[in-house]
């Protein structure tokens, strides 16, 4: 084995064997690129501002990668929490359970705290889901799925391919919403045009639809998952359960899907659109730990105000 990592930043020219690492611990689909472009998208395009990066070195080889995504949350009287999102944690599998994650992690709190940053958020995987616990961050709840399926979803067969513009007649290509947003009710994105346009418009891969009526606004992508035509329904904006409808009615996807805080005045509206809530199925784990002092308890699920575009495919 090689000498003990060293914990160092990130610099530009680690960017060919960060990508590298990234395939070999975390694997790679069309959903989830490891490209050049996807990462600086991601790390480097962000309007929120560049993540926080470290490394773990161990002899030349890179063995450890902790990228500290940024981004803010609005909270309901309106004052901004600068966060950062712990997201691509990779340890090459040739030298885990030797802490690298942890003081990898250990080192990004360290520095977020020094940026003046007050709160991460994230939604990990079972894996680092424990290492998370041991490092100060507690469940906040669990994301769960809200579906509208069309007559015969089940009955139908696999298809190969979805015709993704053709999908929605009405689908224009996504700019940005063209909507102010509303107060937020918990910690919100704040949905500003430069926000919306690198979310959806700047994506690298997704193709993020908008759909809008003299009411409201949806954000829809149109995605072939196992073989099923779906259309996940990222945003909504003002009173758009009829759009929903519409769109169900008038699209050839085999169903709809969202996910809205319980509570929103979005998740109203997609249930107006006929997306029914699924108690069984929870999808992500939302985990949270605060980097200072705060007089919101971001443990309660209720203190948050999410739609399935803050989680999806980032
Ligand atoms: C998850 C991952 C980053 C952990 O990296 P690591 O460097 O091996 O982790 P560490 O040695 O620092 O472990 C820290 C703690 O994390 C937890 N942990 C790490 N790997 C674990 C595993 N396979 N199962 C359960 N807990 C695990 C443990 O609590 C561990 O503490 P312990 O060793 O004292 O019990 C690594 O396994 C990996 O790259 N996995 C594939 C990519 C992935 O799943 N990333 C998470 C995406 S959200």
């Amino acid at each position: 084995m090689a000498s003990e990592p060293v914990i160092r930043p990130y610099v530009a020219d680690d960017l060919s064997a960060v990508l590298d690492l990234l395939r070999r611990a975390l694997g790679e689909s069309p959903e989830r690129p490891r490209t050049r472009a996807w990462f600086e998208w991601k790390h480097v395009r962000n309007p929120f501002g560049r993540s926080i990066l470290l490394v773990a070195e161990a002899g030349r080889r890179l063995v450890g990668l902790r990228a500290l995504m940024r981004w803010e949350l609005r909270r309901p009287d309106g004052d901004p929490l600068l966060c950062a999102r712990p997201v691509d944690t990779a340890t090459d599998p040739q030298f885990r359970r030797l802490g690298i994650f942890r003081k990898l992690t250990l080192a990004g709190i360290e520095e977020a705290k020094s940026q003046g940053l007050h709160l991460l958020f994230n939604t990990p995987n079972p894996r680092s889901g424990a290492g998370y616990v041991s490092m100060g961050w507690q469940a906040v709840g669990s994301v769960g799925v809200m579906l509208r399926p069309k007559l015969g979803l089940f009955r139908r067969r696999r298809h190969q391919d979805f015709d993704l513009v053709g999908a929605v007649p009405e689908l224009q290509p996504m700019t940005h919403l063209y909507v102010e947003d509303r107060a937020a009710r918990g910690l919100r994105t704040p949905r500003t045009a430069e926000y919306q346009r690198w979310r959806f418009h700047d994506h690298p891969v997704a193709q993020y639809f908008v759909t809008v009526s003299d009411e409201g606004a949806a954000v829809i992508r149109p995605n072939l998952r196992s073989g099923r035509r779906e259309l996940a329904v990222s945003e909504i904006s003002g009173p758009a359960g009829s759009i929903l409808r519409r769109v169900a009615r008038s699209s050839d996807a085999d169903y709809l899907i969202g996910w809205f805080s319980p509570g929103s005045p979005e998740r109203t509206e997609a249930i107006r659109g006929g997306l029914i809530p699924v108690p069984w199925k929870r999808t992500l784990t939302l985990m949270a730990r605060p980097l200072t002092e705060l007089d919101l308890d971001v443990g309660i699920f209720s203190n948050w105000d999410l739609a399935l575009g803050d989680l999806e495919l980032l």
